[in-house]
């Protein structure tokens, strides 16, 4: 890229975000997958898949299947390519990627079933750009998808995005940032939080959620 393009981004704070909640789930997950023997990850618009596929290869575990839900074909190849990539090299680990086409936006969807084992749910990039109506149908999905009380629901939402007005004046305007009230509003009915992880210039939020055991 560009050297120019590089100091434009380096100065757009979710930018920024993005790399540093890159890190971030990157050690969430590989926590999550060393200590609550998760057998699944499900990735809702898991676009190219970079972040838990860095994820798997950096733990033991060696029985771990990946999902990849997305609605890009594109996407979905992305992430076949990335995993052949990554089982190509010498590590001694093979992990199989199943992937969904599927639009997670349209009303009533409904995840698969993968069945009982503890897994984990993680959707980063798609909640700023949902309505409140799909903001809740995501959320219900997710919930009925967490059959099991060991499973996780990762979601990762822009609460802050400081050049907003500098998004609005390029016609960007689709980005709806959504505060941590208000995620906790949307989610505390269905989901108990176990904890929230901030990227250090608070754009992004990570929340570590498991389901309620009744709503
Ligand atoms: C910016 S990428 C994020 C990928 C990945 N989650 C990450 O954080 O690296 C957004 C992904 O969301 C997918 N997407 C957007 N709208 C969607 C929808 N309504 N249903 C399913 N996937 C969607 C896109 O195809 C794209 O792969």
């Amino acid at each position: 890229m560009d050297e120019k393009v590089f100091a434009i981004l380096d100065n757009i704070e979710i930018a920024n975000g993005s790399l540093q909640r890159r890190y971030l789930l990157v050690d969430i997950l590989c926590s999550l997958i060393n200590t609550e023997k998760i057998k699944t990850i499900i990735s809702l618009a898991g676009g190219s898949c970079v972040v838990p596929i860095e994820a798997i290869f950096q733990t033991e575990d060696n029985s771990l299947l990946l999902i990849n839900i997305d609605i890009s074909d594109k996407a979905l190849s992305r992430s076949n390519l990335v995993l052949a990539n990554a089982n190509s090299q010498k590590t001694g680990k093979k992990v199989n990627l199943s992937t969904y086409k599927m639009e997670l936006t349209s009303g009533g969807f409904e995840l698969p079933d993968f069945g009982n084992c503890p897994k984990i749910i993680e959707c980063t990039e798609l909640w700023e750009y949902l309505n409140t109506e799909n903001r809740n149908q995501l959320l219900k999905s997710v919930y009925n998808g967490l059959n099991n009380y060991d499973s996780y629901f990762i979601l990762t939402v822009l609460v802050n995005n400081p050049d907003e007005n500098f998004f609005h004046s390029l016609g960007f305007k689709n980005l709806y940032p959504c505060s941590i009230k208000e995620v906790i509003a949307f989610v505390e009915s269905s989901f108990s939080i176990e904890n929230i992880v901030f990227t250090p210039n608070r754009t992004y939020a990570i929340f570590i959620l498991k389901r309620k055991e009744s709503n």
